[in-house]
């Protein structure tokens, strides 16, 4: 639990800051597919938040050897995975539960994933159908669509998969399928969701190519993979906490180091930058993804209406809110039902929250409208869940908040109270 009050900036902030949490997504992947390999993957800026720590203890129970030097995690693959004599806990994480059952589903052995009362309640489905029509034995709570998850590790085929949704944890889980079939294997999705798992395994000697059609052809691998050697960039999307902290508070300024700026991680700051803020990116490096610096600069905001490329701002909706809470004018999200199915109903979160601020709001299915006001304090309910309260928090810039139960902000973003506490 613990709670959080956060005061009203009493003046402008002209920062630079580089210690923001690493990506999450790309942290995931770094403790599973180092598990492809037959040799030691160097890891710098693994981030250590609760989701991704336990993805790499699961790596462990799975039979690698993590060594963590406080700055370099060296992960030492088994030479075959090993079945674990207990179950293997997600904690918070989708990315964790979902991933690790497209990769677990081709290994021989029982598996239990599990994870915490939200993650418990979240949709399997989505991964566990279409890796069942692949030959996966899969079980858990409503046959299968809930964890606890039990996969039998078992002989997959290839396949042709257009997916429904654009969930980068889907493609993953499929094409981790894919890698570990006999064949060559298709996936589709309509918009390209975030790219890591290709680049990385690609990075890592897979091949995984993009078709001119839009079918993502991947090959069966050969044997194991390279390892990984690795610094992870900045998440943007923790970043992005600032960049709406920047472009809400009068005369402020931010220069986000060193984040990833991966074209489908980085749609809410051009959002944002439509909005009215001032936004500069500076790239200066393109390993495994383009990375570089985000400048983000106060300028008034107006309302905006976001309906296209939801994939790639699903996560920042919740601190776009904030700024939509501002705008001149109002402001409207649509095709985002995938906001009900996140770590909260975010679509619920965000209104109710934003009504108690004093905004004028209102949800449908899919979104949401926002009138752009003045935020009043107020007592924030966080529903567990680790963007609301941040974004939230954020919104106790401009007006003081009382968050309540933030102790999920640890999942994703460790040092977030510690950041926003030096904008002072
Ligand atoms: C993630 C993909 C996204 C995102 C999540 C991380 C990933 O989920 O919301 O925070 O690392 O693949 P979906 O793929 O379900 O949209």
């Amino acid at each position: 639990m613990g709670n959080l009050t956060i005061k009203k900036l009493k003046k402008p902030f002209d920062k630079t800051i580089s210690n923001i949490a690493s990506d999450k997504s790309i942290s995931h992947r770094c403790a599973m597919f180092s598990l492809l390999s037959d040799q030691p993957s160097i890891i710098k800026n693994y981030l250590r938040g609760e989701d991704t720590m336990d993805s790499l203890k699961i790596a462990q129970k799975l039979g690698a050897k993590i060594e963590d030097d406080g700055e370099i995690i060296t992960i030492t693959p088994p030479k075959n995975l090993t079945e674990p004599d207990d179950i293997l806990d997600c904690g918070n994480a989708g990315t964790g539960m979902r991933l690790y059952t497209g990769l677990l589903s081709g290994i021989d052995g029982s598996f239990v994933l599990t994870g915490d009362k939200y993650l418990r309640n979240r949709p399997m489905n989505r991964v566990v159908v279409p890796l069942k029509s692949v030959g996966a034995k899969i079980d858990g709570r409503e046959n299968g669509n809930k964890a606890p998850l039990h996969i039998r590790g078992s002989k997959l085929k290839s396949f042709k998969y257009h997916s429904p949704i654009d969930s980068a944890q889907v493609k993953s889980a499929l094409i981790l399928a894919a890698i570990q079939g006999e064949d060559i294997s298709y996936y589709k999705e309509n918009l390209l969701s975030r790219d890591h798992t290709e680049r990385m395994l690609n990075g890592m000697g897979a091949n995984i190519t993009t078709q001119k059609d839009g079918w993502i052809k991947i090959q069966p691998l050969k044997g194991k993979l390279k390892p990984l050697n690795i610094t992870v960039p900045t998440d943007p999307s923790s970043a992005f906490f600032f960049a709406v902290a920047a472009s809400i508070v009068p005369n402020s300024k931010v220069v986000l180091k060193n984040v990833t700026l991966n074209p489908t991680r980085i749609e809410a700051y051009k959002i944002l930058e439509k909005m009215g803020a001032k936004i500069e990116y500076i790239k200066y490096e393109d390993i495994y993804e383009p990375i570089g610096d985000i400048v983000v600069q106060y300028n008034s905001l107006k309302a905006i209406t976001v309906e296209k490329n939801i994939a790639w701002l699903i996560d920042e909706l919740p601190a776009l809110a904030i700024a939509m809470s501002i705008a001149d004018g109002t402001s409207v999200v649509k095709n985002a039902k995938e906001l009900r199915v996140k770590e909260s109903n975010r679509i619920t979160s965000v209104v109710e929250n934003l009504k108690l601020c004093g905004i004028k709001c209102s949800e449908v299915e899919d979104g949401y409208t926002i009138e752009g006001g003045v935020l009043q304090s107020a007592t924030i309910n966080s529903y567990g869940d680790h963007r609301i309260a941040m974004s939230f928090a954020i919104a106790g810039l401009l007006s003081n908040m009382d968050i309540e139960d933030t102790a999920c902000i640890d999942t994703s973003f460790p040092n977030f109270i510690e950041l926003l506490d030096n904008l002072k």
